[in-house]
This record gives C-alpha cells, sequence and structure tokens, in this order.
C-alpha cells in the first residue's frame, strides 16, 4: 500500500483525491490554529480530535500541546498509517465519519473538554466541477446530511458538542446564504473568535483548479448566541496578504435580476446563462442564442444589468477571495456606466444582438475604471 505524507495525498488517485477531499493541510495554518488555541488557554484535559485525520497534520499540534489526549479518525486506511508512523501517540481509528455520530463511536468522554481540530473532506456532490469522478460511497446520518461533505462535517462537529472547532473550510460555507442555512445549527451555536483567509491553491495538487477562498476558522461553542447570517454580512473578513472585505459594503447584481431559469418570457427574446457566483461566471458562457434547462429569460428594462455581468466576466481582474461572491456593483452609481456596458455587450455578442457599432475607448475605459473601483472597494 503506498504511503501518504504528512501534508499531501500523493498515494491517492487524482479521482480518489476528489471523492475523499483528500486535500491535507499545510503545516503554516496547523501552526496558526495552534497559536490561537494557545491563547484560549487550553488545559491538558482537553481531547484534541481530528476525525477526518489523513496523515494527520494537525497532530503537529502536540508540539504546543504534549500532555492532552488525541483522537485520529480516517476512512483511508494508506492516510492513516502515516499518522501512526509520525504520531504514535494519537488513538486512531478507521471509520466512516458521517454515520452514527457521536462521542462514543471516536472513544470521546462526554464530560471531556473537546477540540476539533483538521480540515474536512469537501465534496459538494451537486457542483459542476469534477462530477465526472464524485461518487455517494459512504451513509450520512440524516440530521446532517447536506449536498457537500465539508457542511456535514460542520454539523457534526455540533453534534459532537466539541468546545471549540479550529478547521479549515470553504469561505463559501459562510458567506452563501443557503450554504449557511444549511448548516444553520451549527454556527448558531459557535462564535467565531479567530480567522484567516488564503487561497484554495496553496493545498497541494490543487494549482490547476480555480482557486477559491478558504477560511481557517476558530470556533468556539456558546449555545444559541453563535453567528447569525447578519453577523456575516457586517463581518470584516482579513486575508494573508493583509487585504479585507465585508459582505454588506457592496451591493449585488443577483439581488435586481432573475439568476435562476423561470418561466417568465419578454419580447424581445435574450436569453441569459444562469447565474452562480463569481467564479462560476468566469467559467460559464453569458448571452445565448438557444434555449437550454441553463437559459434565464431576460427582462428588457434590466438589460443593462445582464450587459454589466458580460462586462464584468470580460474585463475584471478578480482577486481569488471574490471568488464565491455574486457579482458586485455600486447601485447609486451605476448610471454612470448603464449605456456604455450595453454598448460594449451588444458589439461583443453579435449572434444575440447583430451587427453594433465598436464601443469607444472612453467607454471601455469607464466601465475598467468603475469595475475595478467596485473591486477593490472594502
Ligand atoms: C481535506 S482531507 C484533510 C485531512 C486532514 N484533516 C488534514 O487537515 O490534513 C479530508 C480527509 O477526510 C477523509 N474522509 C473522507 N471521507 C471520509 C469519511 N466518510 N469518513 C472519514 N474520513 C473521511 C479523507 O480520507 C481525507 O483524509
Amino acid at each position: 500500500m503506498k504511503m501518504s505524507s504528512i501534508n499531501s495525498s500523493t498515494h491517492l488517485t487524482y479521482e480518489n483525491r476528489i471523492n475523499f477531499g483528500s486535500f491535507y493541510t499545510p503545516q503554516r495554518y496547523v501552526d496558526i490554529v495552534g497559536q490561537w488555541l494557545k491563547a484560549e488557554n487550553i488545559g491538558s484535559d482537553a481531547v484534541i480530535a481530528d476525525i477526518t485525520c489523513g496523515g494527520g497534520a494537525f497532530f503537529a499540534l502536540h508540539k504546543i500541546f504534549p500532555d492532552n489526549q488525541y483522537i485520529g479518525n480516517d476512512i483511508d486506511q494508506s492516510a492513516l498509517l502515516t499518522a501512526e508512523k509520525y504520531f504514535p501517540f494519537v488513538n486512531l481509528t478507521c471509520q466512516n465519519a458521517f454515520a452514527d455520530v457521536s462521542r462514543d463511536k471516536f472513544g470521546i468522554s462526554h464530560s471531556a473538554k473537546l477540540i476539533i481540530v483538521g480540515n474536512p473532506p469537501w465534496n459538494d456532490t451537486t457542483s459542476i466541477i469534477n462530477n465526472s469522478v464524485k461518487k455517494d460511497i459512504f451513509p450520512i446520518d440524516s440530521d446532517i446530511k447536506t449536498r457537500d461533505l465539508g457542511m456535514s462535517s460542520i454539523l457534526s462537529y455540533n453534534k459532537l458538542q466539541a468546545d471549540y472547532v479550529a478547521v479549515l473550510h470553504p469561505l463559501s460555507y459562510l458567506i452563501k446564504q443557503t450554504n449557511f442555512k444549511a448548516t444553520e445549527d451549527f454556527f448558531k451555536n459557535y462564535e467565531l473568535i479567530n480567522h484567516i483567509i488564503f487561497n484554495s491553491q496553496e493545498f497541494a495538487n490543487t494549482s490547476k483548479m480555480t482557486g477559491f477562498p478558504v477560511i481557517a476558522a476558530l470556533y468556539k461553542r456558546h449555545e444559541y448566541y453563535g453567528l447569525s447570517y447578519q453577523d456575516v454580512k457586517r463581518m470584516t473578513f482579513h486575508t494573508t496578504d493583509g487585504k479585507s472585505f465585508c459582505l454588506s459594503k457592496r451591493d449585488y447584481i443577483a439581488d435586481y435580476i432573475d439568476k435562476y431559469p423561470n418561466n417568465k418570457r419578454y419580447t424581445p427574446e435574450i436569453l441569459f446563462y444562469t447565474q452562480r457566483d463569481i467564479n462560476a461566471l468566469k467559467r460559464c458562457r453569458t448571452f445565448m442564442t438557444q434555449r437550454t434547462n441553463a437559459s434565464v429569460d431576460v427582462d428588457p428594462q434590466k438589460l443593462p444589468l445582464y450587459c454589466y455581468l458580460d462586462c464584468f466576466k470580460r474585463f475584471a481582474d478578480i482577486p481569488y477571495y471574490l471568488g464565491n461572491f455574486n457579482v458586485p456593483f455600486i447601485k447609486d452609481t451605476f448610471d454612470i456606466i448603464a449605456k456604455d456596458v450595453v454598448a460594449v455587450s451588444k458589439y461583443y455578442n453579435r449572434s444575440v444582438f447583430g451587427e453594433n457599432p465598436n464601443p469607444t475607448e472612453k467607454q471601455i475605459t469607464r466601465i475598467k475604471n468603475y469595475i475595478s473601483e467596485v473591486v477593490s472597494y472594502r
């Protein structure tokens, strides 16, 4: 059996890496989490557990917390061999972490202070990226079942009543309202007491995938006094490269248009591709000539907003940390570029709008300046 390393799942094929969500934590983030936990004065009586531990990256915490009990589990036997070799003091099990979730299952005492660490498997079973290799391969308790293993993991930490949860997860679990709702049972019981945002491409073997924001977060259990989505919208997030951003400081096109296919029809018929987030916009089409089951009918009154999406895709230079945002704009100043975006989109989408005059340099510059102001707005 080929062994993994502590910080990289090199023993797995690409297909299995996707199916198990096996992207191991870089050492740097284990160290950061260690410092956060240290600041919380975690005592030696606390149990530190990673229930999807892979090669055991997080067990390097024993350098800071040498006297604590460590518990590890993973479904991947070969990854556990690595964890066993480098961290022999850990009590390891090899079982599906998502069925019959309880402290007993992992050998954690009911009275123990519990610190869950790790980086759960993220595997959005509905996402179109990589869905050719994703398989539903094990049972999941109904009360933690979601469409993404990472979100199910987050819910399992609440089920285990962890006192602290120090994990890495896609920022989209917090900032996308539908994801937040699906994991609300966790968030309503946990405060976010420390965090840092980084690019998913920092994980080994991901450089060819589009980067998206990942949050390394320390949550503290505070039953019923945790996070609401309103809190998330008002929160300022900080990145490893010194940037910060806040959801509520921008307007979003998605709040003013139809994002998904529906029964509304208009004359003339203009079709646009389903809207998700900025990363999806980068991958997908905008205006469409043929109706498909992903087509949205454009309300002609709102054509400038759709043209703005088309121009945003064309001109915006997007930092990775905005990748899961809806497309932002500034509503109050949109009129300045409304005509410009229509001219540019009509010119470039000939198959939809026919022949139109070439937009001027001034129009293009105005759009680019507007977009860069929107993107850099903190
Ligand atoms: C993103 S990796 C993280 C590994 C480790 N926690 C770290 O931080 O480096 C996710 C791990 O979840 C494991 N995993 C996936 N499905 C699982 C399941 N049903 N039960 C237990 N572990 C699972 C994978 O084998 C993989 O090792």
